[in-house]
């Protein structure tokens, strides 16, 4: 089941502490949003899913963490300096704002007035000056993509783990962009999330890396809860294609608002590698790219068997965290009806993602012993390192199994006096609502199954 509207998401992650409006007790800043207690857990539990399929399942991937503010000189070369903008339109009638490509038959969509501007070039990089002087002369970019940083430490990487081609390496991290018309809660925002791979490969061998890498990511999405019914996979036109792009797959997904950009997959052939490398001209270069005079290092590898060097080309898989998130809380999100008067909202989220592993209830809050009891279960199943593992010391068990539900923790185990003589507890399952009880010796086992 999904949410029947993004009111119903944005209400639940207020309401339990998943996402709040950035600077809201100052009336907020539009495009920027803060992740509570249990939306940090979540998109930790997301980012460590990545990671791990990226980098710790596989033999070819290495990680990295880069630094979030760009030389310019970086962002030159890559193109974004000239390339990276939105076509911005002035209402001339009430003076708002607006993307001209997301216009409706050309009116303002506050006043409704044609009488709008000519759309212009409107860069979406932030930019922040470098030391103490602010005089335009020393400044960096809030960096609008984590990738150029994985090009720019490329021959560090290799250097460092003796990687060859095929290869990839994988970061996560920050990136910004001073969208026009933030908008759709979480989607559309200033300030957000990558989970980025770039991929080397020996060019000729792109097309196929390509393809694999598309097959790989739709898996992974279905791998966490994301039905693979609300994802399509398009090929983006000729046309519409970035600077740096041969062919990129967009993955879509349903989202409340309409089918979006989940994830791109772009084939950006040896245009970073080869705009970013010093002496361009020792190297078969097959891209448009811009001349170097700055760089100190060459970023070609060898090919053993014909004794030359090449510029490897670059399959990326690029992800939002954030539009992650909101697919996979829209997926999770259900609403069932219990009887004639009730009905439960339930997250029936990967127990993986879960934000709260298992809720810990000492049934008689003033019981000492019921209470020491829950403490000692929860430091144990704490300590298995699943994630985290909660005492629920307040409010009566029907308000905590609510709680729990709407935030989806797999599992509450309930302790009281029973527990004390048998050494028993009761365990709720999230989904089924069944009940049942086992000894606190196969605790630790019965927990470690769910998340696996
Ligand atoms: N390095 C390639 C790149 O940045 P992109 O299609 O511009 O490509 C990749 O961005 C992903 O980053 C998108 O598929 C989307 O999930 C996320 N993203 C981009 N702009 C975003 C924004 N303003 N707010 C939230 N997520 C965004």
């Amino acid at each position: 089941m999904t949410a029947s509207s993004m009111e119903e998401l944005v209400s639940l992650c207020k309401r339990r502490g998943f996402i709040f409006q950035s600077n809201d007790i100052y009336g907020g800043i539009k495009g920027l949003y803060d992740y509570g207690p249990m939306g940090v857990e979540l998109k930790n539990n997301l980012k460590q899913a990545w990671w791990k399929s990226m980098v710790y399942e596989r033999d070819d991937i290495e990680g990295l963490d880069a630094s979030i503010l760009s030389a310019p000189v970086v962002l030159k070369q890559s193109g974004h300096e000239d390339t990276f903008t939105d076509p911005l339109v002035d209402c001339k009638n009430c003076k708002s704002r607006w993307r001209a490509d997301q216009l409706i038959k050309n009116t303002c969509p506050e006043c409704k007035s044609d009488n709008l501007t000519e759309p212009r070039p409107f860069n979406l990089m932030f930019k922040t000056a470098i030391g103490p002087v602010d005089d335009g002369s020393s400044f960096a970019y809030l960096r609008p993509e984590t990738c150029q940083q994985i090009f720019t430490n490329f021959k560090n990487i290799i250097d460092s783990t003796s990687r060859t081609v095929p290869f990839g390496i994988a970061q996560i991290g920050k990136a910004f962009r001073n969208e026009i018309t933030p908008r759709n809660f979480i989607f559309r925002v200033r300030e957000f999330e990558q989970m980025e791979l770039e991929f080397f490969v020996k060019p000729g061998s792109d097309e196929e890396w390509h393809k694999y890498w598309v097959d790989k990511r739709i898996d992974w999405w279905e791998s966490q809860g994301v039905n693979k019914g609300n994802l399509h996979a398009v090929e983006v036109d000729k046309i519409e294609l970035s600077h740096y792009s041969k062919a990129t797959v967009d993955i879509m997904y349903e989202f409340p608002h309409g089918k979006e950009e989940l994830e791109g997959i772009a084939n950006r052939t040896d245009f970073d590698l080869g705009s970013h490398t010093k002496n361009q001209k020792d190297f078969n270069i097959n891209s448009d790219v811009k001349k170097n005079e700055h760089s100190t290092t060459k970023l070609g590898v060898q090919n053993l068997e014909e004794k030359t060097s090449y510029i490897p080309y670059v399959i990326e898989p690029s992800a939002g965290v954030d539009r992650g998130l909101l697919a996979i809380l829209n997926e999770a999100y259900t609403v069932e009806t219990l009887d004639k008067a009730n009905t439960r909202t339930v997250l029936k989220l990967k127990p993986h993602l879960s934000p709260i592993k298992a809720a810990v209830i000492p049934l008689k809050k003033n019981n000492e012993q019921i209470v020491a009891k829950a403490k000692a279960i929860k430091n144990e199943l704490q300590n298995l390192g699943m994630g985290r593992v909660i005492l629920e010391n307040s409010g009566n068990i029907g308000k905590n199994y609510r709680r729990h539900d709407e935030i989806g923790t797999p599992i509450c185990i309930t302790v009281d006096f029973e527990t004390l003589d048998d050494d028993s507890v009761t365990i709720r399952d999230r989904d089924t609502m069944n009940q049942e009880r086992v000894s606190s010796k196969d605790l630790n086992q019965f927990y470690q199954k769910y998340f696996h």
